[in-house]
């Protein structure tokens, strides 16, 4: 690694757990619990070289269409990640921010994440966004709905200031964009962000 050349923010698409599961005759929730392995590890290395922030897609809003023993077994996951990781969180001084439609969530689910953020809110290192139940044009849209209802006027919107209303405001855009499977698409993660 060449520290000085750093980026700032890294953005993952974890995908490519069915297929890693199916290769080795294992059912897909093997592949979704070696992904979250591998969370592990990728969010403490990340904090530990010193990004500045990690945004990892989770799920999507086109994954409610999977089969709904799947949609319950990756929540399931996720608190079971959110429980066990909460303290590895902290003892790291990494915050931790759900972007999404979050509204949409599991009670339950949400109540995991948002005690999650709370406990972390204090920490100063690495910014750790999940985006779950996330899309991007989704996320343009409901930045245009709130800077209607700021009555932000035509002569005070510019690109600096549209940013600032999605869910990533203030934070860089990020520098590398990594899709675990190893395919070349964007699937509708962070389309204002990944721009350059
Ligand atoms: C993509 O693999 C993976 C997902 C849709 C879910 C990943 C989410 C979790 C494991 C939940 C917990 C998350 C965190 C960050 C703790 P795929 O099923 O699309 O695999 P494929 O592309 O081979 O079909």
């Amino acid at each position: 690694v060449t520290m000085d050349r750093l980026p700032r923010h890294v953005a993952i698409i974890m995908d490519g757990n069915g297929r890693w599961a199916g290769q080795r005759h294992l059912p897909r929730v093997e592949g979704h619990r070696a992904g979250i392995d591998a969370v592990r590890d990728v969010v403490e290395t990340s904090a530990r070289l010193g990004l500045e922030v990690l945004t990892l897609y989770a799920f999507s809003v086109e994954n409610w269409k999977r089969p709904a023993a799947e949609v319950s077994t990756l929540m399931m996951l996720l608190k079971r990640y959110l429980r066990s990781e909460l303290s590895t969180l902290l003892k790291n001084n990494i915050r931790f921010k759900v972007i999404g439609r979050t509204d949409q969530l599991w009670p339950d689910v949400l109540s995991e994440l948002t005690d999650a953020e709370r406990k972390t809110a204090g920490n100063t290192g690495m910014l750790f966004n999940i985006a779950l139940n996330y899309g991007g044009r989704a996320e343009i849209v409901e930045a245009a709905k709130r800077l209607l209802a700021a009555q932000i006027r035509p002569e005070e919107l510019d690109e600096q200031r549209f940013a600032g209303f999605l869910y990533t405001a203030g934070q860089p855009d990020p520098d590398l964009l990594i899709r675990t499977s190893g395919e070349m698409r964007i699937s509708n993660f962070l389309l204002w962000q990944i721009a350059y």
